[in-house]
């Protein structure tokens, strides 16, 4: 297929936050055409392409061709796989590297990979030289629909997930729905459970299409991918910079979610998995605070189920460990719970009103 073939089948999404306005592009094989995407939007040289040890192997000889046979050049940072490379010493160690490698304020960053680089690569572009350009690959489902959009960087620390970032927006998205081929089902699926949140709190129509999903139809998921890509860069673009609450809707199942990865050492769920247990939780919730009908939460049980995302949490789970790990919490302001709850699929608003014990009583059932 040449380049006009492929052109037309390449989706442009224009989002826009504020002054920061970008392109996601989406479609199939675009990986091989990254060199003219990134020029038409950037006229630098040199670029860190950062990205980790599994997806450097799959897709790097790919990415890295195609940007020098447009004129660039790209020097490789790959980090070891896994959320445990998402740390400030990691980000440090890049940008040592980075200016032994030469790399200037003219230079540019590429993320190549998962959420984990997204972050971490959207950390390093928004510091090195007090910031350069970055542009997203998102290889997950999760980084599609998710963790690409909205320009929250940042990396961990002991005390807790993402509290070290900055907002560093990109300045293109590529995604290549073909590279989500090889990625391991349990990723593939951890996925769908920000998809199911963002149904759950936006679209009603579109809790109703993943009800009747099918496998392997392109065509869809790449009508899905866009739909979550406008459903969260509509919400973020309210309150881009999370100061004055309706960005707050993304935290549905988020503030349960983020405890029980914690709980579990960052090892026992994937994100999206302890988001799954986050929103049964957060649905409990929703009945009691919101008027959300019951039916509509064993719907979304299902259709968590549906995608082979966890219910229930593993009986010998230490749950008391959730609640300690909810203090670390930073939607938990001044003591005061700002919990999300949806009063149907669809819709979803912050409430004041939910207690602790609210909390307590909807893990206990998980
Ligand atoms: N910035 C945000 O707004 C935001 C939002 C949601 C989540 N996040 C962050 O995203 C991270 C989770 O992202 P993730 O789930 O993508 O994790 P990840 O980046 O660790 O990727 C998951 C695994 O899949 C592998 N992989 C990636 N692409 C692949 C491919 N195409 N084929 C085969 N293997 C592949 C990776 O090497 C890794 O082992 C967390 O750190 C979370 O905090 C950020
Ligand atoms: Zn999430």
């Amino acid at each position: 297929m040449g380049p006009d073939a492929i052109e037309e089948r390449v989706s442009k999404i224009a989002v826009s936050f504020g002054s920061e306005r970008y392109r996601v592009l989406l479609g199939e094989g675009l990986l091989k055409q990254i060199g003219v995407y990134v020029r038409r939007r950037l006229a630098r040289q040199a670029c860190a392409i950062i990205t980790d040890g599994n997806v450097a192997r799959l897709f790097h000889k790919r990415v890295r061709e195609s940007l020098m046979s447009a004129g660039f050049k790209p020097t490789l940072f790959a980090i070891p796989a896994g959320e445990k490379s998402k740390t400030l010493k990691q980000a440090g160690t890049i940008c040592d590297r980075m200016i032994a490698a030469g790399l200037d304020r003219q230079s540019f960053v590429i993320g190549l990979g998962g959420g984990v680089v997204g972050d971490i690569s959207g950390f390093v572009a928004a510091i090195y030289c007090r910031g350069i350009p970055h542009i997203q690959i998102p290889t997950t489902l999760l980084a599609m629909v998710d963790s690409s959009i909205g320009g929250k960087t940042g990396v961990d620390t002991r005390a807790g997930k993402n509290l070290i970032g900055a907002f560093h927006h990109p300045s293109l998205v590529i995604d290549d729905l073909d590279v989500l081929k090889t990625l391991p089902r349990r990723d593939f699926n951890q996925g769908f459970a920000e998809v199911i949140k963002h149904a759950i709190i936006a679209d009603a129509k579109m809790f109703k299409k993943l009800q009747s999903w099918k496998e392997n139809d392109s065509l869809a998921l790449q009508q899905l991918v866009r739909r979550n890509i406008q459903v969260k860069s509509k919400i973020v673009a309210e309150d881009a910079c999370d100061r004055t609450g309706g960005r707050a809707l993304l935290n549905f199942g988020h503030t349960v979610g983020h405890a029980i990865e914690r709980a579990g050492d960052y090892r026992k769920f994937l994100h999206g998995e302890a988001v799954s247990l986050g929103i049964v939780v957060a649905c409990a919730i929703s009945i009691k605070r919101a008027g959300l009908p019951p039916g509509q939460r064993d719907a979304v049980v299902d259709l968590l189920q549906r995608f082979d995302l966890p219910i229930r949490l593993p009986p010998d789970f230490p749950r008391e460990k959730i609640f300690n790990a909810l203090k670390f919490d930073k939607k938990f302001e001044n003591g005061k719970i700002r919990f999300i709850v949806s009063p149907r699929i669809g819709a979803a608003r912050v409430a004041n009103n939910v207690t602790l014990s609210d909390i307590r009583e909807g893990v206990a059932v998980l």
